[in-house]
């Protein structure tokens, strides 16, 4: 039977996991890997609809709809691009998944964790990454990349982003075995050698 792989690409705003994500797109391809990129908010159809909701709507959100938006999309994105992708045999490149829910809604918004965790799991139906890479970036290096034009959710502020990254940190600790730690302050090459080495264990 064909194994699939399911990797899932995490980090508060501004941490460059969407240019390493496209990097190790173009590797794995090289190597004859069959690759999938999606995103969670709104990799396609209704979840980009969702997307639109959650980045640009201007009016009041309450932090437990926001949280409601974001399983939704989970629960579809999984259903269906990741699972059938994975039945395929494919590896599935994910930017953002269930920690981003943990880390933005939990530690973030401060909803409580353990329930946030169950609802993850009910949006996934129990299905977890087999390795998820945190990048990991202070609020100056983030700023920069970020830049100007800010959506609704970078524009939560200093004391928001540092829980965000220092939740991720937390999780991080909690599960060594599925999730990595990147240190992103460093150039794009640098970052995706280390990429790479953790990326060339899991491929063993
Ligand atoms: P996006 O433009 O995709 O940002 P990035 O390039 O940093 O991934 O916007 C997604 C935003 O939504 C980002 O600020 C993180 C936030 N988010 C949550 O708060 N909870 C979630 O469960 C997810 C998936 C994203």
């Amino acid at each position: 039977m064909k194994k699939g792989l399911f990797i899932t690409f995490e980090g508060a705003d501004g941490c460059g996991k969407t240019t390493q994500l496209n990097l190790l797109k173009e590797y794995l391809e090289q190597k004859g890997y069959d690759v999938v990129l999606t995103r969670e908010p709104g990799a396609k159809g209704l979840g980009v609809k969702i997307r639109e909701i959650l980045l640009n709507y201007n009016g009041e959100v309450s932090n437990r709809c926001e949280s409601f938006l974001f399983l939704a999309d989970r629960a579809q994105n999984i259903d269906v691009i990741v699972n059938p992708a994975i039945e395929e045999g494919k590896i599935v490149l994910c930017d953002r998944h269930t920690d981003s829910s943990v880390a933005y809604q939990g530690y973030g918004r401060g909803l409580d964790i353990e329930q946030i965790k169950t609802l993850n799991n009910l949006a996934t139906g129990g299905k977890t990454p087999d390795l998820t890479l945190v990048f990991d970036v202070d609020i100056e290096t983030s700023m920069k990349r970020v830049g100007n034009e800010k959506d609704r959710m970078e524009s939560a502020g200093t004391e928001f982003f540092n829980r965000v990254r220092n939740g991720y940190l937390e999780i991080a600790k909690q599960e060594p075995g599925r999730i990595k730690v990147i240190d992103s302050t460093k150039s794009i090459e640098d970052v995706q050698t280390q990429v790479l080495n953790v990326i060339e264990q899991i491929l063993k």
